[in-house]
């Protein structure tokens, strides 16, 4: 039985660990977002990218969603440096990628270029707006971009979730040896309430499998830690879901909050994964209300099922209904929104952090006592 082909035709695997850099004398400092980016472009999560973007792959994921050669491709990946570092490179020469004198990767030059950055903004973000997390990180970034081909010679530190840190290649050797053909995957940035289980397990109805894929490279300060949001996900599967048909894994990107742009991004890489169907939902990957509550549905409208090779499944607003004593969603609810249980993701956070439980009716309280318990130690390791 095979897997589902990766994005493009072919797995890449850039990683080399005993390349030889010896002799390179440069290098390039890596933000958080470009080193999780080398990582995954190196164990084949971005494929079929092999590096970072060139100004001709960079003009057309922005303004097409495509690679110049047709490939659907919705998110810039891009590695910046200031004007000055630039002005000491150049094309053709070898570079090491270091973050804290620790050397992670190496590049060749193919391309010193300035991107355009209103129009990135505006085009991936659909704003300006610096109050955006994702346009704020843009224009945080220096000014010149670098392009070119990596390898990947060093893993980057797992800590204490690193059993959960699997490449595309192990997900795709397990949902094999599980005899999974029909695999969903699941993005979070959050703990996992009643709504996300209620999507899940809708959609686990009609597959074999639910990879539940959290992202835990960089989000914003207020998002939830990735440790704390692993133990929660620990504590849910092992109470509430069939454990011969979910698997935890992690996603090491960087969040984007790039809402629609995102989903794309987001399903192409768990087709790497080894996924074939996608869960997208109310918002997905949205922020404040930069989107509208299905934008991120309505996007893969511009593709065809064989530009995407990925199966997207769209969940309406999920919720309890007291009415209906169950979950439900707009789509099968007939109840006004009064007898709904919804709470912000702020609001959830407030109540944690006050100690207060939200209703078991919103979460599960296994879920609720670990996210306790691990915000708490985090607010007395801060004192
Ligand atoms: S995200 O930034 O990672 O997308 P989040 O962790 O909140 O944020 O959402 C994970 C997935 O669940 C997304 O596909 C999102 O659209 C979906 N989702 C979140 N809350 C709901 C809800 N109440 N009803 C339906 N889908 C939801």
């Amino acid at each position: 039985m095979s897997t589902i082909q990766a994005h493009g035709g072919q797995l890449i695997n850039l990683y080399e660990p005993s390349y030889n850099y010896g002799e390179l004398t440069k290098e390039i400092e890596l933000d958080n977002t470009a080193l999780s980016d080398l990582e995954l472009i190196g164990i084949g999560g971005y494929s079929p990218i092999t590096g970072f973007l060139n100004q001709a792959d960079y003009h057309s994921v922005v303004e097409k969603m495509k690679l110049a050669d047709g490939t659907v491709w919705s998110i810039p990946i891009t590695l910046a440096v200031d004007e000055e570092k630039a002005s000491s490179l150049s094309v053709g020469e070898e570079v090491k990628l270091v973050q804290n004198n620790v050397v992670y990767g190496v590049l060749t030059i193919e391309e010193i270029y300035e991107p355009n950055k209103e129009k990135e903004a505006q085009l991936v973000y659909q704003t300006m707006e610096l109050a955006h997390p994702g346009v704020r990180k843009v224009f945080e970034r220096p000014n010149i971009y670098i392009a070119g081909p990596i390898k990947l010679i060093k893993r980057t530190e797992k800590g204490r979730f690193s059993t959960y840190h699997l490449d595309p290649a192990e997900t795709r050797k397990v949902f094999k040896q599980r005899g999974w053909k029909t695999i969903v995957g699941f993005q979070t940035r959050n703990p996992v309430h009643r709504a996300h289980e209620y999507i899940q397990k809708t959609a686990l109805e009609i597959v074999d499998g639910l990879l539940l894929n959290p992202l835990v490279g960089e989000t914003k300060s207020d998002d939830i830690p990735a440790d704390i949001r692993m133990e929660s996900y620990e504590v849910l599967l092992e109470n509430y879901y069939p454990h011969d048909r979910t698997f935890l894994a992690v996603f090491p990107a960087a969040m984007r909050y790039a809402g629609p742009r995102e989903a794309i991004f987001h399903a192409l890489v768990r087709k790497n994964y080894g996924c074939t169907h996608f869960i997208v939902g109310r918002d997905h990957a949205g922020v404040g209300d930069y989107y509208g509550t299905y934008d991120a549905q309505k996007i893969f409208n511009h593709f065809t099922p064989d530009e995407l090779g990925i199966t997207p499944l769209f969940f309406e607003h999920s919720f309890y209904c007291e009415k209906c004593e169950g979950m439900a969603s707009t789509k099968t609810c007939p109840h006004s929104q009064e007898h709904h249980v919804i709470l912000s993701g702020t609001k959830v956070r407030e109540m944690l952090r006050n100690g207060e439980i939200p209703p078991s009716t919103f979460s599960r309280k296994e879920v609720i006592e670990v996210l306790i318990k691990g915000l708490h130690k985090q607010v007395l390791s801060q004192k």
